[in-house]
């Protein structure tokens, strides 16, 4: 498979890339700061269309992780950071697949549990879990992270490209 991965150069991205590659995958890695790897790593800014967008073209899947670490103090500018980095490279990468003659079968973006309420009471999941963010008391940073996360998923899913192929793959949903 030809997998591509924005933001494949952190953590998680580096073990993709690496159990991937073992397996005789063709990995792709997007990154501002391109640097030597057994696979290719190809260079994008996360925010503006590039060369960049031909690596997608007959894609099997793309793995988006691009984000700034979390890991820091809650500065206005690490804030911003933080939010922009997710919010307008999934965005870019929306409108970079929608354009594409033959995009990626699949499309994964991270995203975060801190998107739920913190709960003592029941874990949180993806079928029952309930957004948090009117958590009587509950810190700025909480709020701040819940924030970005709900405005992450909302790029995502606001992407025409989701919906395009959801009516494409379902003949009977509703314009
Ligand atoms: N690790 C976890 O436990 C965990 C848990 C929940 C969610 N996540 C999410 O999963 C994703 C990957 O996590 P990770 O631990 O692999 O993170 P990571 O090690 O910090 O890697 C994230 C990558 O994002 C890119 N990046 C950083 N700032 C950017 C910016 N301003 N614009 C565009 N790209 C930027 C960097 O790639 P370049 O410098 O090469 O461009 C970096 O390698 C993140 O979005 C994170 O929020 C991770």
């Amino acid at each position: 498979m030809k997998i591509v991965i924005p933001g494949g150069a952190g953590q998680i991205g580096h073990l993709l890339a690496r159990h991937f590659h073992s397996r005789g995958h063709n990995v792709i890695l997007l990154s501002r700061n391109p640097q030597p790897a057994p696979w290719r790593v190809v260079p994008w800014d996360g925010i503006t269309a590039g060369p960049w967008i031909a690596e997608l073209e007959q894609s099997d899947v793309c793995i988006n992780l691009a984000g700034r670490s979390v890991n820091c103090r809650y500065t206005p500018a690490n804030r911003r950071a933080i939010f922009d980095s997710r919010i307008l490279s999934t965005k870019i990468l929306g409108e970079a697949i929608a354009s594409l003659q033959h995009p990626p079968a699949v499309w994964l973006n991270a995203s975060t549990a801190t998107i739920y309420r913190h709960s003592l009471d029941r874990p949180m999941d993806e079928a029952t879990g309930e957004f948090g963010g009117n958590e009587p008391g509950a810190p700025d940073t909480w709020n701040f992270s819940i924030e970005v996360a709900k405005a992450w998923e909302s790029a995502f899913f606001s992407s025409s490209l989701l919906l395009f192929r959801t009516l494409a793959r379902s003949p009977c949903a509703a314009p």
